[in-house]
């Protein structure tokens, strides 16, 4: 495994959209590895393949319960509505302070994705894990939280 470095926005491939895993190869596993460890070297909940410049649908997600692999991840399904207050490896702190913003999530998601293995996994996410789910998956797209803030908050931790 390896630390691959993190891409920071204003670099244009954070807005690109990225493709579907048409095989999951040695290639894939090597990047899901790194992105694990690259995802806790810098103690984030998530991280998507763009952010280390890999334009793939493949996330990594750790909330405290262990490291859980999406490959092609797909919402299918939410519920409610609840503001979330997050941070992103890709925006980092501006004179020390970071900055999160307040963007509106649902409170409920159901996700379909492959994991390594190319069996097909569905997940259930509620508070940080449905915000994160989301999160990730929007990085898939292009889209960054600060897109989606209603509040920036960039105060010292
Ligand atoms: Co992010």
């Amino acid at each position: 495994m390896a630390l691959r470095s993190i891409r920071i926005e204003g670099d244009e491939l954070l807005r690109k959209i990225s493709k579907p895993v048409e095989e999951i190869n040695d290639h894939i596993i090597t990047l899901l590895e790194d992105m694990a460890e690259t995802m806790t070297e810098a103690n984030g909940v998530g991280l998507a393949a763009p952010q280390v410049g890999v334009l793939k649908r493949v996330v990594v997600i750790d909330v405290g319960d262990g490291v859980i692999e999406l490959i092609n991840p797909q919402i299918m399904e939410t519920k409610g509505e609840r503001k979330t207050v997050e941070g992103c490896l890709s925006v980092p702190p501006i004179n020390g302070a970071m900055v999160q913003g307040e963007v509106i999530r649902p409170q409920w998601v159901l996700v379909k994705a492959l994991n390594r293995f190319g069996e097909e996994i569905a997940i259930e996410g509620t508070e940080l894990l449905a915000t994160a789910l989301c999160h990730e998956i929007d990085h898939l797209e292009g889209i960054l939280f600060i897109d989606k803030a209603i509040r920036i908050i960039n105060d010292e931790e």
